[in-house]
């Protein structure tokens, strides 16, 4: 196993990488009617591109793994991801088109209406994935789809933290339950962090952050921790023992564009938690990061 310590191991966001056609309107549209945008302007996009980027301005040495159009429009939303540092190089290519979302941003409100073509690229497989040598990485999160596969590749890194001598070798795993669409019941058992988004738990039956943590944190496994993030209202976190904890959202001074809060959130918080401000500081930083980032437009200078 490595010698090398924790801090100088990579995070690995595993998930999409896609093209966001951001459509800045003054008002939200009616059905069939013919607006104009106030502006409009292309950007990567996908929970875990977008995660990457954040967790990599914020200081951390990370990496980016997912499926990649080898079309120009691929090659361009990678290269925007490596202009914030973050690492690419075990990346799948393939001859598709891009995946695509044309997002609608309200920018009176900063509510974002996302509208996702996947345009039939292929998912990584737990094959693509097996051939990383995960000595590498101290963390390693997975965009909650693809589940079936997602779940053999957290199996092989089950098999590796099984194998390792130091402590410091474990891999961290994570995840986000983030679409009610997807069924993530099997990944709860596998992960030591598990973000929920409201969507997910909504979808559950759960009426707030707190809620859903406390009764979710009865399905993950022993010394699991749960989060929840819950928009204008902050997040919740509860540890292992069932240590309650709320945090405020820090609103900016004008909500412009929420596009990627949830991501951003997310990255914030592995941030937090691999530096070791425990689970009430990582928090504090997810929903700081996070209001930054809705008060202004794409992830730029986030810290
Ligand atoms: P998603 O992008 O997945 O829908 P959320 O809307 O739940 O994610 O937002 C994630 C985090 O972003 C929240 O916990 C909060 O800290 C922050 N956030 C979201 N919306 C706002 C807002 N209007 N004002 C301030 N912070 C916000
Ligand atoms: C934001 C986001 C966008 C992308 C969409 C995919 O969370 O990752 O960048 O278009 O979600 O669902």
């Amino acid at each position: 196993m490595s010698a090398a310590g924790k801090e100088s191991k990579r995070v690995l966001m595993v998930g999409l990488l896609c093209q966001d056609i951001l459509n800045l309107v003054d008002h939200y549209p009616t059905e069939d009617e013919d607006v104009r945008c106030v502006n409009q302007f292309w950007q990567k996009g996908g929970n875990a591109a977008n995660s990457a980027c954040v967790l990599s301005s914020l200081g951390e040495t990370t990496e980016y793994l997912g499926t990649v159009s080898s079309r120009a429009e691929g090659s361009s939303a990678l290269k925007e991801m490596q202009t914030f540092g973050v690492l690419t190089e075990h990346v799948v290519y393939s001859d598709c088109p891009i995946p695509t979302s044309c997002v609608i941003i309200n920018t009176q409100t900063g509510s974002r209406t996302i509208i996702h073509g996947t345009r039939n690229m292929a998912e990584l497989t737990a094959e693509d994935f097996s051939s990383l040598d995960l000595t590498q990485y101290r963390w390693i999160h997975f965009e909650g789809r693809n589940t079936i596969e997602v779940c053999k590749m957290m199996e092989i890194v089950e098999d590796f933290n099984k194998k390792v001598v130091s402590p410091d070798d474990v891999i961290t795993l994570s995840t986000e339950c983030e679409k009610s669409k997807y069924n993530m019941g099997d990944l709860f058992p596998k992960v030591d962090v598990l973000f929920v988004s409201k969507e997910y738990a909504e979808s559950c039956g759960f009426a707030s952050a707190k809620e859903t943590v406390k009764k979710l944190l009865k399905r993950v496994k022993k010394g699991c921790t749960v989060l929840c993030a819950w928009g204008d209202q902050g997040a919740d976190g509860i540890t292992p023992e069932g240590a309650h904890y709320h945090c405020q959202a820090f609103p900016p001074e004008k909500v412009v564009d929420t596009l990627g809060a949830g991501d951003t959130f997310n990255a914030a918080v592995i941030w937090g938690l691999c530096r070791g401000t425990g689970l009430e500081g990582a928090l504090r930083m997810g929903c700081r990061i996070a209001g930054q980032k809705c008060g202004q437009f794409g992830y730029k200078n986030l810290h």
